[in-house]
């Protein structure tokens, strides 16, 4: 799967994501040679920059962060396809130049005039941007009308979450760019549907016999999906600050994973099967009706952490220091359908906690043991298939085993599958896996406006009732596992969460 011929404009060079992640991908996708020759890559920024400047900056991004090795002949080939054009977002001029630009590279590179326009930008800018590439006739709807479709170059949009700050506002955006974009052109990126095992969670539920028997209400006992950071919120107080956990990953991450998990199998991987499947589990999701004994919410105070000595969130630089937003989000949901009815679903996500880590567990419910002693039946947990999304990507299951000896004792043990052990192949970086369906034209792994507005549905009343709370989010110390009110919310139902 090569992408054909194209070239990417990137809007929001110099930001955190495209020096991290975006310039690097990039790079990457043409060192394993997935990329066109005539791949072109456009900046746009307010920066003075020429191309030779662009050039640098990109170097030095996939000089720090590119994940296969240096090639200059793939470099020198890149290299030739990097124009920047500089101007503001509300810069007619410069679109005007973007537009000489995308027809320059046609004939220079044989782009076939076909582009993807990455709006790694503040989501404030959509709408502006969005009307100037319709000013300028860029956005493809009226591109080549004279040709028969399928010789007319494409146009697509890639946008970043947030998506919104509720559902009300999500639903403006997506009427902001589906205007311009048809639906089919746009394309959301939630990063964690470009991670290896999250698309394994198809294959090891849809490929497998053996767990999709059991994966129901019947024996499943709750889900507990967990996304934990050890590191803080520093740098990134123009962001975060009123956004918080759930709206900053379980809108998004989260809600995506826990669709995947308690989904129907697709007819078929085609985006809209797929999609249709996600949107259905998001739309049976309800809310518990006493939100006080559904969620919790945390700020982590300043400690120790691994050996050094770090802020809590409220002396963070850029932070208000009487800021209401978390760091540390738990909440407990429910899926009204046959398959999940009385299964709890609990997703917590937060920063500074003991590790990183984010996994699915699936917990069992508890075999009935006549076999054994009361002392043994007590001690045994209960079967987990869990899901390592990362790091060490993998599947764990636990279940229970006889210790070696005379004695009939019972304990439980773990069964282990690792990417890293079973595969040679390296698994490629989210945004390459995106980037390179972006230019494909392949939808799947994109969540369409539908789940994006049922995701917010899901959230706005936790966020109601955080709101109307007169306090402060409860103080959790950075290493551990979160606030107190997180563990009380499964102790209620007599469960515990996993210490993974
Ligand atoms: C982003 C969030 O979507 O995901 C960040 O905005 C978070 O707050 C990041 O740190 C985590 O991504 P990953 O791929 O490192 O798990």
């Amino acid at each position: 799967r090569i992408a054909g011929p194209s070239a990417l404009v990137l809007f929001g060079v110099t930001g955190d994501l495209a020096r991290k992640k975006l310039l690097p991908a990039i790079y990457d996708l043409a060192n394993r040679g997935l990329l066109p020759p005539g791949f072109s890559l456009v900046g746009f920024g307010r920066r003075d920059w020429d191309d030779d400047a662009f050039t640098e900056q990109v170097r030095s991004s996939v000089e720090a962060s590119a994940r296969t090795e240096w090639n200059q002949t793939v470099w020198d080939q890149l290299r030739g396809g990097f124009r920047f054009v500089s101007g503001g977002f509300d810069d007619a001029a410069a679109y005007e130049k973007l537009g000489e630009v995308l027809t320059e590279l046609e004939s220079s590179r044989g782009t076939g005039g076909n582009t993807a326009f990455y709006l790694s930008i503040p989501p404030d800018w959509f709408a502006e941007v969005s009307q100037q590439l319709v000013d300028h006739e860029l956005a493809g709807r009226d591109l080549a009308s004279d040709r028969p479709a399928a010789d007319r170059p494409w146009r697509r949009v890639v946008i970043e979450k947030p998506f919104g700050h509720d559902l009300a506002s999500a639903r403006e955006l997506n009427d902001v760019i589906e205007q311009v974009f048809e639906p089919d052109a746009v394309f959301r990126i939630d990063h964690y549907l470009g991670k290896e095992t999250v698309q394994n969670l198809l294959a090891l539920r849809f490929a497998n016999r053996l767990f999709e028997p059991l994966w129901n209400s019947q024996h499943v006992d709750h889900v507990q999906i967990t996304m934990a950071e050890n590191i803080g919120i520093g740098g990134r107080a123009g962001y975060y600050d009123g956004v918080g956990a759930a709206r900053d990953v379980i809108q998004n991450h989260l809600l995506q994973l826990l669709a995947l998990t308690a989904m129907e199998e697709p007819l078929s991987y085609e985006a809209h099967h797929l999609r249709a499947e996600k949107e259905k589990a998001l739309a049976a999701v309800t809310v518990p009706e006493d939100l006080s004994l559904a969620c919790a919410r945390g700020q982590y105070t300043g400690g120790w952490q691994g050996g050094e000595k770090v802020v809590g969130f409220l002396e963070e630089e850029g932070f208000n220091p009487e800021s209401t937003t978390e760091t540390y989000a738990a909440l407990k949901l429910d899926i009204k359908n046959r398959r999940w009815d009385g299964v709890p679903f609990y997703l917590r996500a937060g920063k500074r906690l003991g590790r990183r880590v984010t996994e699915i567990a699936v917990v069992f419910k508890k075999a009935p043991n006549l076999l054994f002693s009361e002392h043994d039946a007590e001690n045994l947990g209960q079967n987990t298939v869990v899901i390592r999304v990362q790091p060490d990507e993998g599947v764990t299951i636990r279940f229970a085993s006889k210790v070696p000896g005379t004695q009939l004792e019972i304990r439980d043990v773990t069964m282990d599958f690792g990417y890293g052990h079973a595969f040679t192949e390296d698994s490629p970086e989210a945004y390459e896996r995106l980037i390179l369906d972006v230019l494909l034209g392949e939808p799947p792994l994109f969540p369409r406006h539908e789940e994006v507005e049922l995701s917010w549905r899901i959230l706005d009343p936790f966020e109601e009732y955080w709101a109307s709370l007169p306090d402060q989010p409860e103080p959790y110390t950075p290493g551990s596992w979160g606030p107190a009110s997180a563990d009380a919310l499964l102790e209620r139902d007599g469960r515990v969460w996993r210490r993974p």
